[in-house]
């Protein structure tokens, strides 16, 4: 058979609100055309983001009821922790609420003044987190990342040699971990190759630099390794992903993605002087250690999840969902990064709408018109995100104007897929009357969660 079906049924719902283009037209200008500011219940599909937005089995229903509360030593720990060794074969397991609160506790550990960390491209948080200690954040992305719509497999890979020079550069000993984001959120969600992961571990290895994984989207890339690349057709995916982690010393994980879940996220690592530093910084920020910031029933819920996710008729139907999608609007014309990733496909804002200069956010525009077209929520990531002021106020533009569709796990059919598509092509097909916007206020950090913006 050719048509990939959904590898579920459903068996609980929620309801989706309607609304009409009038309707959406004054919700937007309540929220000052920031995507951000509209409530869920006025959008009718929400791609805002991937994170947290799965829908859970039945089997993890199940485990949020069977979840052991105690305070110290739950049976639900010992389950998640069990999980995450078999996949990782990492020593220590440290639950936390989110991935952010891993990479919280593990960069001020390792960071301060003077230190470089170095990685594909690390997510926002990952350098905020990084930046909050003093010390600084490099990626060294492949060059084939960089150019959107080149097609090429592993678009996610870091440059090795690039890296080889800035660690002979800058000296091994102010590097305190080398990190690959798996897959490359911030670059398309494109996958890491299995031989970039084993090279990038023993260039580590070999002067000393520990060499973790931020795992968000480790069963993704797995696939896409399966699927791709030389040698690995026939292995299973379990087998990848304890071969992809078996060249690392530690890993963050936002278990808002790949496992399936609403909240939670985990540390791990082989260190011991290191892993006790992370509990004792655990316990004073967000909890004991066999709970981190998370309730018993959660890490009953994960431990289910990332067992699910490893099922490879689920990681069919999720690559091919994604690329569905790209392919359908990149048939009609509409620019696209390609190929398209693991979570989500990215429309080139730039390419979308070339009459909109970026001083006057075409990925806002671009955002804000699929949203009144057809209820659809997008996410900005262009100068909104990441645009800078120079020394005379002048706006700097970032390389990039796009705008990511994150496609929520296991929580949308096809036809709510085909229903985005003809909400994009329909908007591609009236571009030219799409207008820029000025920004009405501003906040000095991460702007884009709470600007308010004016259509010009
Ligand atoms: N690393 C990557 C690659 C991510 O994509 C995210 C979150 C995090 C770390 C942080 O995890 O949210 O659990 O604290 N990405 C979300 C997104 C927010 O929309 O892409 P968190």
């Amino acid at each position: 058979m050719k048509t990939i079906i959904e590898p579920f049924k459903i068996k609980s719902v929620e309801p989706i609100y309607f609304t009409s283009r009038a309707q959406r037209q004054q919700i937007l200008e309540t929220a000052g055309y920031n995507p951000f500011l509209i409530k869920a219940e006025g959008v009718i599909i929400d791609l805002l983001t991937d994170s947290g937005t799965s829908a859970m089995s039945a089997k993890q229903w199940a485990g949020i009821m069977d979840g052991d509360e105690s305070y110290a030593g739950s049976r639900s720990f010992f389950r998640f922790e069990h999980t995450v060794k078999k996949l990782t074969g990492f020593d220590f397991i440290i639950p936390t609420h989110q991935g952010r609160a891993a990479e919280k506790i593990l960069f001020s550990l390792l960071g301060g003044a003077g230190k470089y960390f170095v990685s594909n491209t690390f997510f926002d948080t990952t350098r905020a987190n990084i930046e909050f200690t003093g010390a600084e954040a490099v990626d060294f992305l492949t060059l084939e990342g960089k150019t959107p719509a080149l097609v090429a497999p592993f678009k996610g890979n870091i440059d090795i040699d690039a890296l080889a020079y800035f660690i002979a550069e800058k000296g091994a000993e102010n590097i305190p971990l080398c990190m690959l984001t798996v897959t490359n959120n911030s670059g398309g969600g494109q996958p890491v190759s299995m031989q970039n992961i084993r090279e990038t571990s023993e260039l580590c290895r070999r002067y000393g630099i520990p060499f973790f994984i931020d795992a968000c989207r480790f069963a993704e890339n797995a696939f896409f390794i399966k699927t791709r690349e030389k040698g690995y057709e026939n292995a299973s995916i379990v087998s990848i992903v304890q071969e992809l982690f078996s060249y690392a010393d530690g890993c963050t994980m936002s278990a808002k993605k790949d496992a399936l879940v609403n909240i939670g996220g985990f540390l791990a690592l082989n260190d011991t002087h290191l892993a006790q530093q992370a509990k004792n910084m655990l316990i004073v920020t967000e909890g004991f250690p066999t709970y981190g910031g998370l309730a018993g029933r959660d890490l009953e819920a994960i431990a289910q999840g990332l067992e699910e996710v490893l099922d490879e008729e689920y990681l069919k139907y999720r690559i091919r969902s994604i690329e569905y999608l790209g392919e359908k609007i990149h048939h009609a014309g509409v620019p696209i990064m390609m190929p398209t990733g693991g979570h989500a496909v990215y429309l080139d804002a730039k390419a979308f709408l070339p009459h909109i200069p970026p001083h006057q956010f075409p990925g806002v525009a671009l955002c804000n018109e699929i949203y009144l077209e057809g209820g659809v929520r997008g996410v900005e990531i262009g100068s909104l995100m990441f645009g800078k002021y120079d020394a005379s106020g002048r706006h700097v533009a970032p390389p990039l104007e796009l705008v990511r569709l994150a496609i929520p796990r296991r929580v949308y059919t096809q036809s709510h897929i085909d229903y985005v598509a003809e909400v994009i092509i329909e908007t591609y097909r009236k571009k030219q009357h799409i207008k820029g916007y000025k920004i009405a206020y501003e906040a000095p950090l991460l702007r884009h969660f709470t600007a308010l913006l004016v259509p010009l």
